[in-house]
């Protein structure tokens, strides 16, 4: 009974957004975990957990919207400077979402990921390859999951690619255009129309600086694991409240 309560809230959510003019791609920074926690007394751990489930319940909103494609920044290359046993618990967190059988069932979420996967464990690697190619027959949403990812080491590292093909002779430097550059990045999809960054702060942190030319931003001070699918619906219908002018008049 409650589940259908909530089904027809969410449905009533999803009413008051226009089809017509949804955001394809959305970012979303997941910040306020540790503040989260700490205010209720928790360990910070805690609070990567519970943004872990609240990431789930987004995202499945999000695909019943009709949003496409969705990056969850989920660990900067800049958090490796946390202390050890707060990444330690990340990374188990991540070990754990991934094996997660539950995660994506039932919903037509495809699971990617961007970032430089080099450095993290085998185990790790191994689980993110099973959780592609186990989604990779759903196309309803795609969600990229950012992982050691940052947007100057993705812009060096397309440079460093297209400088290793010119310097082979397979491309001629005069040539490179944006679209090149935009080749050369880990997303193959749109750029991102709406990033949301909860938690109060103001800033982009390293999140898809090329793929955020034209994007609009959206903040609250909401901590990730308390924001809800009223909160992202109200996102939406803020957007769609924009005037895009790319520019233009
Ligand atoms: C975001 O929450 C999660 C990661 C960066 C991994 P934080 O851990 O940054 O939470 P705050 O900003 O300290 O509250
Ligand atoms: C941005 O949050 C990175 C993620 C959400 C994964 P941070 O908490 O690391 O960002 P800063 O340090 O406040 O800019
Ligand atoms: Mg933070």
């Amino acid at each position: 009974m409650f589940k259908f309560l909530k089904r027809k809230k969410q449905a009533a959510f999803i009413n008051e957004v226009d089809q017509e003019n949804l955001p394809r791609h959305v970012g979303i920074i997941m910040d306020g975990n540790g503040r989260w926690a700490k205010s209720r007394g928790l360990p910070r751990s805690a609070g990567h957990r519970a943004g872990a489930a609240t990431l789930k319940k987004i995202t499945e909103f999000a695909s019943d919207m009709g949003i496409r494609y969705i990056t969850a920044y989920a660990f900067s290359t800049e958090n490796w400077k946390r202390p050890k046993a707060e990444i330690d618990a990340l990374m188990d967190l991540l070990l754990d979402y991934l094996k997660d059988k539950k995660l994506l069932e039932g919903n037509q979420v495809r699971l990617k990921f961007i970032g430089d996967r080099s450095v993290l464990t085998d185990e790790i690697k191994e689980q993110m390859e099973i959780a592609e190619e186990e989604s990779a027959g759903r196309d309803k949403t795609i969600l990229y999951l950012a992982i050691n990812y940052g947007g100057q080491q993705e812009i060096t590292k397309a440079v460093r690619t297209i400088c290793q093909k010119a310097a082979a002779g397979q491309l001629d430097p005069g040539g490179v255009t944006e679209q090149t550059i935009s080749e050369n990045l880990y997303t193959e999809i749109p750029d991102v129309d709406l990033i949301i960054r909860p938690s109060g702060e103001f800033r982009l942190s390293n999140f898809l600086l090329w793929q955020s030319a034209y994007s609009e931003f959206w903040f609250s001070n909401i901590n990730w694991p308390d924001f809800s699918e009223k909160d992202f619906t109200q996102a939406i219908l803020d957007y769609q409240n924009r005037n895009r002018r790319f520019g233009g008049i």
